[in-house]
């Protein structure tokens, strides 16, 4: 086993009680490492605190608990000059390229402001790695002078991903990095993200809801649930043989390419819409424990695990 590039131990978020609304336990718990290389896939349904874990896991939310390590240093207690100086090691890559682009800063601005800001490159060289950085997302170099609503939508998250790949980090978060897009330019964003992983030895935390996208991507698979990581493993062993009940839920509800087929598979068994909403009155045991936050994670195979009380009988039990 080589180090893993991330470590994360126990770490949780808790939103305090605001005027009207209750405290809300974001993030409950999370421990998964992430080498050198390698995509970690955290999938869920929306409002299952996917985003608040990556933003955590960057130190743009403060953590209630819990420990983050990028390269063995200590993230969560570090002072924020070291701070700082971390984060060209981690990057964001945001759902929405329209609003995460300033609109009046050219091109050229925008990729050369992280390489101000952090030094890693002489003044007289940044022009020279603007051009570099458009060339190694498959934009034209002669683009630094146009502003971001002259581009389409798939191109302006390539300059997205330009900009967070302009430190040279070793650690990026892409939330939800196409879901914006139309499908053929997400193909191609996929593409991307995983040929520059090669190229730069990049590790992912790769945020989705569409899980057909994240099979793609992942070497490995976290499903959340309220917050908490409910099933973890191999690409192959979360998506061919899902342990929670959630999990098999959450594949059930991905639509078939077929049309027919698909209309077909949903005559048979339409998926429980109310168990995603998190109605969890409605049908499966498997809810209510996780809810309650008492269950134990059972490994179902090696580098296979899963927390669900009711495991190894699973969705019969439940049924
Ligand atoms: N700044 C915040 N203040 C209070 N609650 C928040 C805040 N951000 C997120 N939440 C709540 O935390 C939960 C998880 O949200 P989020 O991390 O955005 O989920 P996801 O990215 O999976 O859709 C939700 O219940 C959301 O309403
Ligand atoms: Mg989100």
């Amino acid at each position: 086993m080589t180090e893993p590039l991330l470590q994360v131990r126990d770490l949780s978020v808790l939103f305090p009680a605001r005027r009207g609304a209750p405290p809300v336990k974001a993030v409950e718990g999370l421990s998964f490492d992430i080498g050198p290389g390698q995509t970690l896939g955290l999938v869920g349904q929306s409002g299952s605190g996917k985003t608040t874990a990556g933003r955590a896991i960057l130190q743009l939310q403060k953590a209630s608990e819990g420990s983050v390590k990028l390269l063995g240093q200590e993230l969560t207690t570090m002072r924020s000059g070291d701070l700082r100086r971390m984060r060209r090691h981690m990057q964001f890559v945001l759902q929405n390229p329209y609003s995460s682009l300033h609109p009046r800063m050219t091109i050229g601005q925008i990729l050369s402001e992280p390489l101000q800001v952090h030094r890693t490159v002489p003044a007289n060289r940044i022009r020279e790695r603007v051009e570099e950085l458009l060339e190694l997302v498959n934009l034209d170099p002669a683009m630094t002078r146009r502003y971001p609503h002259e581009f389409s939508g798939g191109q302006r998250q390539r300059v997205v991903i330009a900009r967070a790949l302009a430190v040279n980090p070793d650690f990026v978060v892409c939330d939800e990095p196409v879901s914006a897009l139309d499908v053929r330019t997400q193909a191609q964003i996929v593409t991307l993200l995983q040929s520059l992983q090669q190229k730069l030895g990049l590790s992912y935390l790769f945020i989705a809801h569409d899980l057909a996208i994240v099979r793609e991507m992942a070497h490995r698979v976290a499903v959340m649930f309220r917050g908490r990581i409910v099933e973890m493993g191999s690409a192959a062993q979360v998506y061919d043989s899902p342990a929670h009940p959630y999990t098999q839920l959450l594949l059930d509800a991905v639509p078939v390419p077929d049309p027919v087929l698909q209309r077909e598979r949903l005559r048979r068994a339409p998926p429980d819409l109310r168990f995603l909403d998190g109605d969890g009155g409605a049908c499966v045991q498997g809810v209510d424990h996780v809810r309650a936050g008492t269950s134990e994670w059972h490994e179902v195979a090696p580098g296979h695990g899963v927390s669900c009380r009711y495991w190894p009988q699973g969705r019969s039990a439940a049924a």
